[in-house]
């Protein structure tokens, strides 16, 4: 009874504390695999009481929220269709050279979110203030948005729809080891080769010297422009981070060490699953040997697949025993076999809840792999980009599911992978496992965000969080200086003990040499 007074009073206590926040959100990222990660959070804080204002090319648009002001930079998208366009992105695999084109792409990104009329008018007016400034962290899209940090003077968080990048991690302090953690860019997985290892090595320094050298300076000229000249360096801005958050979970990540001050946080985007529309219920309900899913997510679009490559799924998929559900981006699909339904956009959550769906055919996303994990579904992936292959390899270390590569598919393999899914009980046992881990956490990703966000509101930042490395240099971290005084110490050790050695040498010869006189 006593500590259960004790608790309301506790509970009441706190509450007074938890008084509503002005909070600037800053997403960035013009793809909606990004922006779902973020909506719920955004969402649930103007729930929550807390004047929320977000800058995102995908507003929610619902009126309901009153808390909430979205300034739609929708348009942003045409910078990253054209630069895909223009530079193929898709085609190129080297990483190096990946990275350095989507930098500029995200300056540009930026700079376009920046001249928003309805942005300009919130930095233009010296009266605003923010409580909190919440930016989406990726290697490419928060190099400026650091600035709005710089310009507002209040506690910073960064948030990832992945893991986060080699700066991030430096920010906050946190451990880059590259054997043990490397790079999300490189695409490894599982244990890493001598190659493997030489090439992470190198990645790291390579990596930090394009960040440091190139992409922080550019970035922090142009900045100057937009939060004027008086702004502390980008750098001195990103080394304020209170708090981190990584988008990862323990089924397809590698596990690696984190400060106090990194939270992961997963199945953001997981919703309670919503009737189907009445035609697809139909489909399902009508396709009792089961469905197939097929869906390259929102980034790779099916339609845009060459004619070969197209030729190979058709003629496969037509071959199944079962019926197949295409998320196809276009109205007409040639050759279309009789098998076969195409939308151009499916509700892939509840679809994949759908008890009749048998193997999900798969670009391997980060998001689309938590659906189908949470909805028990075995996988085929077909992985085109970023982190995608990695994914669907993970995938198939755990027995989850089989994959194909797009560049040189042959009808046989995809029907041959999509019936040993389909048929074969051990991928879905092997789903169910991954499954049972996943979603035993003590709170939902959603919940745990929010929380962790108001305890910076309440402790105005989390300083008392903060790893010492964060403030160290190269040297001091690894010891440098350390190492080379001690080295310097044996080295004169040694050297004293030889002296001595060849000076009692003497000595002794020359006492015999007196003793024979
Ligand atoms: C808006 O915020 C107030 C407190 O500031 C809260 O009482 C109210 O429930 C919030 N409304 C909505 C719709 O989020
Ligand atoms: C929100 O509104 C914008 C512009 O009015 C529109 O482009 C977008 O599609 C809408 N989004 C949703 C989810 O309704
Ligand atoms: C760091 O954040 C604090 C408030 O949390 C602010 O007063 C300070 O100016 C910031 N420093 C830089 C370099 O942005
Ligand atoms: C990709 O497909 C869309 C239609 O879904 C089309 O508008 C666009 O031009 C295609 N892009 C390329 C590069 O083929
Ligand atoms: C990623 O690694 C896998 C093997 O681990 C390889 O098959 C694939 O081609 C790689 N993809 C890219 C884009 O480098």
């Amino acid at each position: 009874m006593c500590s259960l007074l004790t608790l309301l009073f506790c509970a009441t206590f706190l509450l007074s504390f938890i008084n509503t926040a002005k909070i600037l959100g800053i997403f960035p990222a013009p793809s909606i695999s990004h922006q779902i990660i973020f909506q719920p959070i955004w969402k649930e804080l103007s729930l929550r009481g807390h004047q929320v204002t977000v800058i995102t090319p995908n507003p929610l648009n619902d009126t309901k929220l009153t808390n909430l002001t979205e300034i739609d930079v929708s348009y942003t998208y045409e910078i990253i269709a054209r630069s895909m366009f223009v530079n193929n992105l898709y085609k190129r695999e080297n990483t190096l050279w990946t990275l350095w084109m989507m930098y500029d792409v995200g300056l540009e990104v930026n700079q376009a979110d920046l001249n928003d009329e309805k942005v300009q008018s919130i930095l233009k007016d010296t009266k605003e203030e923010f409580d909190l400034v919440i930016f989406q962290s990726t290697h490419n899209f928060n190099v400026l948005t650091l600035g709005y940090g710089g310009r507002f003077k209040c506690p910073l968080i960064a948030i990832s729809s992945l893991g986060v990048f080699l700066h991030a991690h430096d920010a906050v302090g946190n451990p880059t080891h590259p054997v043990i953690s490397p790079d999300i860019m490189l695409n490894f997985s599982g244990e890493l080769s001598f190659l493997d290892r030489v090439k992470s090595f190198l990645f790291n320094f390579w990596y930090r010297f394009l960040y440091y050298y190139y992409a922080l300076p550019k970035a922090d000229k142009i900045a100057r422009k937009y939060f004027g000249e008086d702004m502390p360096y980008l750098g001195d801005i990103e080394k304020n981070i209170s708090l981190m958050m990584l988008n990862v979970n323990p089924i397809i990540h590698t596990v690696r060490p984190n400060v106090p001050n990194v939270i992961e946080i997963n199945q953001m985007h997981i919703r309670d699953k919503k009737p189907l529309p009445k035609d697809l219920k139909d489909y399902l309900d009508a396709s009792p040997r089961g469905v197939v899913y097929f869906s390259l997510g929102s980034n790779v679009k099916s339609a845009n697949l060459s004619s070969n490559i197209r030729q190979e799924i058709i003629g496969a998929l037509g071959e199944l025993p079962y019926n197949v559900l295409w998320k196809w981006e276009s109205d007409y699909l040639p050759d279309r076999p009789k098998n076969v339904m195409t939308r151009k956009w499916l509700p892939q959550q509840d679809i994949l809840g759908h008890p009749n769906v048998k193997v999900f055919v798969t670009q391997g996303g980060l998001q689309s792999i938590e659906e189908a994990i949470t909805n028990e579904v075995p996988m085929v992936g077909m992985p085109f980009i970023t982190d995608q292959p990695s994914n669907i390899k993970k995938i198939e270390d755990l027995g989850m599911g089989l994959s194909v590569d797009y560049k040189t598919l042959k009808k046989e393999q995809l029907k041959k992978a999509i019936m040993e899914v389909a048929e074969n009980t051990k991928y879905k046992e092997n789903v169910q496992k991954s499954k049972a881990i996943l979603v035993d956490q003590p709170m939902k990703g959603v919940e745990k965000a929010v929380w962790w966000i108001e305890y910076v509101i309440r402790h105005k930042g989390a300083k008392h969080l903060r790893s010492p490395a964060a403030d160290m240099s190269f040297f001091e971290y690894f010891m440098v200086d350390v190492v080379l005084f001690l080295g310097g110490c044996v080295v004169l050790a040694l050297y004293l003990v030889i002296k001595i050695a060849s000076l009692t040498k003497n000595v002794t010869k020359s006492t015999k040499k007196v003793k024979k006189h």
